[in-house]
């Protein structure tokens, strides 16, 4: 495979607030010395992602969402559309990630329907996949894992640039990771599903690894083959433990 820049997103979850933004300016201010090695994003929670994108104007920090309704607009108390996130100056969408997959009981197919509508709006996804520890325990995490892929990503996508992230459910915010075999297997298995759904044109698009990335081993999962960059947790709340991790990529 074509070697293409890596991908580091820092996904805050539900932690932030205008004070956070300081972590932003650091780690802008550390970016700013040094020549781009990797693309480096944030995906604050929505209050946030305007402001953040005001303070990233001009790069080399992306800003994205967390999710977005399937729908445009209407009666959705609550929810946020893909317009909307891009009108706030988002460029990326975290999608299906496994917090919502299990918490809200979101389907592949809704995900699906969500990355249309991200794509209708000018947002480019990350759709996040992901097996359970029970699953992995069956010696499924492959099929599951396929499965969720050619069932989340839209034909619509072929031709336009998305992420997938690959995130075992076990692993996000335990400390626990799959050895680099194992995450090798699964994005192997994660690029021949995205070519099987979308054709030869998904070849470049990146595969990122997530769960309990951390400063101490970002650089042995991002060399592991077809690890196209990485979706941080935790460890994106920090400007100097995420600069670590953009400096191994
Ligand atoms: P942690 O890095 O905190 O394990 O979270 C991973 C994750 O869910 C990123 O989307």
């Amino acid at each position: 495979m074509k070697q293409s820049v890596k991908l580091v997103a820092g996904n805050w979850k539900m932690n932030g607030l205008g004070a956070s933004l300081g972590e932003v300016e650091r780690l802008k201010a550390e970016l700013a010395g040094q020549a781009a090695t990797c693309r480096v994003a944030l995906c604050p929670p929505a209050t946030l992602v305007a402001r953040m994108a005001q303070l990233c104007d001009g790069g080399p920090i992306e800003v994205g969402g967390q999710d977005c309704r399937a729908e445009a607009s209407g009666a959705y108390t609550g929810d946020i559309a893909a317009a909307m996130l891009k009108d706030a100056g988002a460029g990326l969408v975290i999608l299906g990630h496994s917090e919502r997959r299990q918490g809200y009981g979101e389907t592949s197919a809704l995900v699906l329907a969500k990355a249309e509508a991200a794509l209708a709006a000018g947002l480019s996804p990350i759709v996040c996949v992901g097996e359970t520890l029970e699953e992995r325990e069956a010696g499924r995490a492959v099929e599951v894992v396929r499965g969720q892929v050619i069932q989340s990503l839209p034909l619509a996508l072929a031709g336009h640039a998305f992420a997938v992230a690959y995130e075992p459910v076990w692993a996000i915010g335990t400390g626990l990771t799959p050895t680099l075999e194992q995450i090798e297997e699964v994005h192997r298995a994660v690029r021949a599903a995205m070519i099987e759904r979308l054709g030869l044109g998904a070849a470049d698009q990146p595969i990122l690894y997530g769960g309990s990335v951390k400063p101490d081993n970002a650089r042995d999962i991002l060399a592991v083959a077809e690890v196209g960059g990485a979706l941080v947790g935790g460890a994106s709340l920090k400007a100097a433990d995420f600069l670590e991790i953009i400096r191994a990529a």
